[in-house]
């Protein structure tokens, strides 16, 4: 299982509820799982109502087991300054360059910039030990830019080891794209069964291919309950309208007088198959493109009272039956 867990997909298929259903799932039976944030937008802590994140790594969840979930919301500005201490030791140095802007520039101007601290945090966390010797954390579970971008964001050390040719700079942005381009790495994609989304999965595991980064699953979420499936689908569009009637008063439906009040829900009955069928086939019809990729995938359930706390750890549990985790 790769110890960090890349977490893309189309903008609101679900990338941070995955994200952290998936450190849920991979945290359970006394492991430690830290979940990334990178966008800076605080998702995270909505989801598992807390307050804003700092940037420091903190404890937010119990899974189930005994493990543990901390979350960190990687600030681009903090990160440069880590990121110059690191190789420069520049202390007050350091507060002197955020005075005269350098920062801001390095971090909203040059945004490939911005990447390389987010990736490096999230790689750093990755490779940490501790004092035994043991990994700080078993997983790091990241939730990534959207399908439109993970390939450049995740590669963007490439381009700075081909910037900086020797060099600390360099030896840091190769040791970056050792980890993501190695077992070590698994980019998931989020999915709806719709076609804009599908097609985005499509394309973005050709990306990641052509990139050589290491495409792990496709999650498939919110996907709806079944109710009738292709053989019920034709039978509905085989029946009479009289024997549907008959069999609805038969069940007690329409009232207890004979034929007549049953005759009313008829219509309805039948507009809502049609209306199932359609989607239905749609479904499949995208089902069958994301089962061409070749991934594995997996499915999570439209949760219909809306998401939770309670809703989070159904999610996670569904992802450790279906073997993500
Ligand atoms: N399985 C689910 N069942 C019900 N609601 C869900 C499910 N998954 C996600 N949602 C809801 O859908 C919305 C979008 O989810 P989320 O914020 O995780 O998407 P995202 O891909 O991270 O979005 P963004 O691109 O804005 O970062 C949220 O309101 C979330 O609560
Ligand atoms: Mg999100």
């Amino acid at each position: 299982m790769s110890r960090l867990q890349v977490v893309s997909g189309k903008g609101g298929t679900g990338k941070t509820t995955v994200a952290a259903a998936l450190a849920l799932a991979l945290a359970t039976e006394g492991k430690r799982a830290l979940l990334v944030e990178v966008e800076g937008r605080q998702g995270i802590a909505q989801l598992f109502e807390t307050e804003a994140l700092p940037y420091e790594e903190r404890k937010i969840a119990v899974a189930p087991g005994g493990g543990e979930v901390y979350a960190l919301a990687i600030d681009a500005e903090r990160a440069l300054l880590d990121y110059l201490q690191m190789f420069y030791k520049l202390g007050s140095a350091g507060r002197a360059l955020k005075k005269l802007g350098a920062i801001d520039f390095a971090t909203t101007v040059a945004p490939g910039v911005r990447d390389v601290l987010l990736t490096g945090k999230a790689c750093e966390a990755v490779r940490r030990k501790d004092r035994n010797g043991r990994f700080a954390y078993d997983y790091v579970v990241m939730d990534a830019p959207p399908t439109g971008r993970i390939t450049r964001f995740l590669n963007v050390n490439d381009e700075v080891a081909g910037l900086a040719k020797v060099g600390p700079i360099h030896n840091q942005a190769q040791a970056v794209m050792r980890v993501l381009k190695s077992r070590e790495t698994a980019v998931h994609l989020v999915t709806l069964l719709e076609e804009m989304p599908v097609q985005e999965t499509a394309d973005g595991i050709a990306e990641l291919r052509a990139a050589r980064l290491p495409v792990g699953r496709v999650v498939v979420n919110m996907v709806r309950p079944q109710v009738l499936d292709a053989t019920d689908l034709e039978r509905v569009g085989s029946t009479s309208r009289t024997a549907l009637a008959r069999s609805l008063s038969g069940a007690g439906l329409g009232g207890a007088r004979r034929g007549g009040h049953a005759e009313r829900l008829v219509d309805p009955l039948l507009a809502q198959a049609a209306e199932y069928g359609e989607r239905y086939a749609l479904e499949q019809e995208q089902r069958a493109v994301l089962t061409d990729l070749g991934l594995p995938l997996d499915e999570l359930p439209l949760l219909a009272e809306g998401m939770d706390l309670a809703g989070l750890y159904e999610l996670a549990a569904e992802l450790r039956k279906q073997g993500i985790a």
